[in-house]
């Protein structure tokens, strides 16, 4: 843990925590968030939110409260560098990119009413499956080992959160067929899907991989890649190791 994260620092960070939870509004609180926040690893908000936990805050509200956080860490946050292209975490965010143009493909067509491109890509969407699950068996288990818990989980549950929007885009895929009211259905779906993703990707590719990049030793990150090739792709093929 930092050493910048005093026990003062850290009661009065978790008071304004407290705060937002009970309704505070963001900009109320915002000019002394982030001046407490200022010179934190993505480690130190992943251990406080871990303490939270602990301490009783139930985990459905730590995510909601995430959705305050990242607006309030906007900011000073710094995206992960994800390194090299064999690197899990450059493979993870490029993931995230081809999912979040594919999801955007799919709003257009299915608003211009295209049945064979808002087919193929809502394919392309339930195709990236794998992505969720070299992170849940691959990446989460790693960083548990590390103690980190309590992000992953929050992720799992988001994870579970897009798969039923998915489900959605499934069994409405097949009716299609010359039916505007469902093309409707589809954009509003994806429109959904869209929210949830940034957010879900914006979470992780600022805190959850920048906090396993300073946990997770060099030799597992190869393993890692092992395992994830293991696993297989989805959206595209990664370099070999
Ligand atoms: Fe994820």
């Amino acid at each position: 843990m930092s050493e910048l994260l005093g026990p003062e620092r850290k009661k009065e960070l978790k008071r304004l925590i407290m705060e937002l939870h009970r309704g505070a509004g963001v900009e109320e609180v915002k000019g002394r968030f982030k001046e407490l926040v200022q010179g934190l690893s993505p480690e130190d908000i992943a251990r406080l939110e871990e303490e939270l936990i602990e301490e009783g805050l139930p985990r459905e509200e730590i995510q909601r409260l995430c959705d305050v956080h990242i607006e309030v860490f906007k900011d000073v946050l710094k995206e992960s560098g994800g390194g090299e292209e064999w690197h899990p975490i450059s493979i993870l965010m490029k993931e995230h990119e081809i999912q979040l143009s594919a999801v955007d493909g799919l709003i257009r067509a299915a608003g211009d009413g295209r049945r064979e491109a808002t087919v193929s890509f809502i394919d392309h969407l339930l195709s990236a499956e794998n992505h969720y699950l070299r992170e849940e068996n691959v990446l989460f288990p790693y960083l548990e080992k590390h103690g980190i818990t309590e992000p992953p989980a929050i992720m799992w549950m988001e994870h579970d959160e897009i798969r039923e929007l998915k489900k959605e885009l499934k069994s409405l895929r097949g009716m299609l067929e010359g039916n505007e009211e469902v093309f409707e259905k589809v954009k509003k779906v994806g429109e959904k899907l869209r929210d949830v993703l940034s957010s879900h990707f914006f979470k992780e590719n600022n805190i959850l991989f920048p906090t396993a990049e300073g946990v997770i030793e060099e030799r597992e990150w190869v393993k890692i890649r092992e395992e994830f090739d293991d696993v297989g792709y989805c959206c595209y093929t990664p370099p070999p190791l």
